[in-house]
């Protein structure tokens, strides 16, 4: 599912990125530009991060 559709970023890639260490939304940011643009994604990015997190 695609989560950032200004940056084309899926739920896969955020939990890719999560599995290689990052922990907060400033690092998918920087990693993925997710949320850097209209930001209408980040709340469902920090949806996926969380739930992510949790299951670490
Ligand atoms: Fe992610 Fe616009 S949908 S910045």
């Amino acid at each position: 599912m695609y989560v950032c559709l200004c940056h084309g970023v899926t739920d896969k890639q955020i939990e890719t990125a999560i599995d290689n260490g990052a922990e907060t939304m400033k690092s998918l940011a920087t990693e993925l530009k997710v949320g850097t643009q209209c930001g209408k994604c980040c709340q469902c990015a920090k949806r996926v991060l969380n739930n992510k997190l949790m299951q670490i």
